[in-house]
C-alpha cells in the first residue's frame, strides 16, 4: 500500500501489524539479541498486552517471532526485562540448560476498575528454549502490591559486587528497589527520587546498572527513568540519575546533583520520540557495551500516527558512554556500529562550501530514507546554523542550533502530515546548550519516517517522527554567518535486503 511504501521504515524495527510500544526483556545469547515488545495483537491502539518477540543478529535487521507472552486470568502482560541465569539460582534450569527468566508487570484490570490500587503486581516465567517459549511461574505473583496505584516495570541485572539479583521498580513517582538471591523471593530494599528530577508525569521504566567511566578506571551508577508526561518538549521521554549503588540503595553523585540544580533534569534524549528505553541483558564482557533500544513515539499521540497496518517503532538501538565532563557525568549515546556495515554509498569530502552541498546530493542521487549524515562546524559564530530536509511538496524538517541563544531545535512542524494530532507539532523541539559553541559535530540518522541527531558525539540527542507527503529529497544547510564551511563531510548510504 502506499502508507507501507511511505512510512514502513527502513531500518528500525517495527511489528508485521498492529500496536507496540515499550522494548521488554531483551537479551543477548549465542549470537542473537532478543527484543520483546509490548504488543497488542488485534489491533493498531493500545489493548491488552502480550510480550510480542523479534530476534536480530546485529540489532538493525530483525525478525519477528511468534508471541512469547499472553495475558492469562491474573492480567495483562505489562513492560520488564529478562536475565539468562547462568547459574541457575532460580531452580528453573533442567537437564543442564540455562534457564532466561522474565521478569514482568501483572496489570489486571478487574481491579483496576473496581477503582483498588493493588492491580499491579511482579510475576516471573522462564524459557529453556532460548527465549521461544515460556512457562509462567505457578506462585506468581512473586511481589505482591503494597498499595501502590503505578507499580511496574521491573528491570533485573546480576550485581556482582553484592552477588544478588537487583531489581528497580517504578513505583508512582519514585523508584524502589529490591534484591533476591533467587528470582522467586524479593526483599524490598530501598527507593530513590520521589525529591529529584523531573516530576509532575508518573515514573515508568527504570533501568540501573554500572558503567565504566570513559577514560578511567571509575565505575559509576546510571539510572534511566521514563516519566510520563513532562518531558522536555512534552509528553514522554526518559530521564537519568548518575550516582553509586552499594546493593541497597542508590545515592546520586555530588557533582551529578549541582548539575540537577541548574537544569532539574538530565535527559537521556530531548526529542520527543525515544520512550521506556532500557538495555540489554547478558551482553559478553568481551563486548563490554552498554546497549540500549526506546519506543520511538510519544504517548502524546502514539494512538494516532499515521501508519495503519501496524502502529510504532523501535529507536535504533544505541551504545551508551559514561563521560565526565563540564564537571558532571554524562550518557553519551550513539547508532550501535553494527549500522554501518549496511553502508552501500559513501561520499567524503573536506571543506564543502554550502552552495556545493545541494548539488552533490543531487548529482550522487542519495536516498535520504536509508542514510547516515556527518558533519563538522568550526568557529562558530554568534549565529543561526540551520540543517533543511525538504521536497518539492514544501515539507520541510528543520534542524540546527541558534548560537545566539545557545540551543539546539528540531522543528517538524511544516513537515507534512501533522494534522492527525494537536500535540504531534505544537512548537519547535528546544534544548539549552551550557555554553557558546565554537565547534560542532552533527550526526544524522535518516528514515522514512524519523530523524535521530547526535551532536558532539551523542552528548546531546533529539530523536523524532515525520511524516512527510513524499519522501524528503533535499539538504541543504544555511546560515547567517556567510563566511562558515562544512567540515569534514560524510555521507553514507545503506542498503538493506
Ligand atoms: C510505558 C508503559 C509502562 C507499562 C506499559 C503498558 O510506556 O506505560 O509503564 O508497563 O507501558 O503497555
Amino acid at each position: 500500500s502506499i502508507v507501507e511504501k511511505l512510512y514502513r521504515p527502513n531500518f528500525h524495527f517495527t511489528p508485521k501489524a498492529n500496536w507496540m510500544n515499550d522494548p521488554n526483556g531483551m537479551f543477548y545469547l549465542n549470537g542473537k539479541y532478543h527484543l520483546y515488545f509490548q504488543y497488542y495483537p488485534d489491533g493498531n491502539v493500545w489493548g491488552p498486552m502480550h510480550w510480542g518477540h523479534a530476534i536480530s543478529k546485529d540489532m538493525v535487521t530483525w525478525e519477528e517471532q511468534p508471541i512469547a507472552l499472553y495475558p492469562d486470568e491474573i492480567g495483562l502482560i505489562f513492560s520488564g526485562s529478562a536475565v539468562v541465569d547462568k547459574n541457575n539460582t532460580s531452580g528453573f534450569g533442567k537437564d543442564g540448560i540455562t534457564p532466561i527468566v522474565a521478569i514482568y508487570t501483572y496489570h489486571n484490570m478487574q481491579g483496576e476498575k473496581d477503582g483498588r490500587l493493588d492491580f499491579q503486581t511482579q510475576a516471573i516465567a522462564y524459557s529453556l528454549d532460548e527465549g521461544m517459549t515460556w512457562t509462567k511461574y505457578d506462585k506468581n505473583p512473586v511481589i505482591p502490591n503494597p498499595g501502590i496505584k503505578d507499580f511496574r516495570d521491573p528491570k533485573v541485572i546480576w550485581d556482582d559486587s553484592s552477588n544478588k539479583w537487583i531489581m528497580s521498580l517504578a513505583a508512582g513517582n519514585k523508584i524502589m528497589f529490591y534484591s533476591s538471591l533467587n528470582l522467586k523471593d524479593w526483599k524490598f530494599e530501598s527507593e530513590f527520587g520521589e525529591q529529584l528530577g523531573a516530576h509532575g508525569g508518573v515514573w515508568e521504566c527504570p533501568d540501573l546498572f554500572p558503567m565504566k567511566v570513559e577514560g578511567s578506571d571509575e565505575t559509576k551508577w546510571v539510572l534511566i527513568v521514563s516519566i510520563n508526561p513532562a518531558g522536555p518538549n512534552g509528553g514522554s521521554a526518559a530521564q537519568y540519575f548518575v550516582g553509586d549503588f552499594d546493593g541497597k540503595s542508590f545515592t546520586p553523585n555530588e557533582k551529578f546533583l549541582n548539575q540537577l540544580q541548574h537544569h532539574k533534569a538530565i535527559w537521556l534524549d530531548y526529542g520527543r520520540d525515544n520512550y521506556a528505553g532500557v538495555t540489554w541483558s547478558n551482553i559478553p564482557e568481551s563486548d563490554g557495551r552498554r546497549l540500549f533500544i526506546g519506543w520511538m513515539s510519544n504517548w502524546d499521540y502514539a494512538r494516532d500516527v499515521p501508519t495503519f497496518k501496524w502502529r510504532s517503532s523501535m529507536t535504533v538501538a544505541r551504545e551508551l558512554k559514561l563521560i565526565e565532563s563540564n564537571q558532571s557525568y554524562y550518557v553519551q549515546s550513539l547508532p550501535v556500529n553494527e549500522v554501518y556495515n549496511y553502508v552501500e554509498k559513501e561520499i567524503e569530502k573536506d571543506s564543502v562550501n554550502p552552495t556545493e552541498l545541494s548539488a552533490l546530493f543531487n548529482t550522487a542521487k542519495i536516498n535520504m530514507a536509508k542514510l547516515n549524515l556527518q558533519f563538522d562546524l568550526k568557529n562558530l559564530k554568534d549565529a543561526n546554523y540551520s540543517f533543511i530536509l525538504s521536497n518539492k511538496e514544501g515539507d520541510t524538517l528543520a534542524l540546527g542550533l541558534d548560537n545566539e541563544n545557545n540551543e539546539f531545535y528540531l522543528d517538524r512542524t511544516k513537515s507534512g502530515k501533522v494534522n492527525f494530532s494537536e500535540k504531534f507539532a505544537p512548537h519547535v523541539s528546544k534544548v539549552k546548550v551550557s555554553e557558546k559553541l565554537q565547534n560542532l559535530k552533527v550526526q544524522i540518522l535518516l528514515d522514512k519516517t524519523s530523524i535521530e541527531v547526535f551532536y558532539n558525539n551523542g552528548e546531546t540527542v533529539m530523536t523524532e517522527l515525520f511524516f512527510p507527503n513524499q519522501p524528503l529529497d533535499t539538504f541543504s544547510i544555511h546560515s547567517d554567518d556567510k563566511t562558515f564551511k562544512i567540515e569534514n563531510l560524510k555521507i553514507q548510504e545503506f542498503k538493506f535486503k
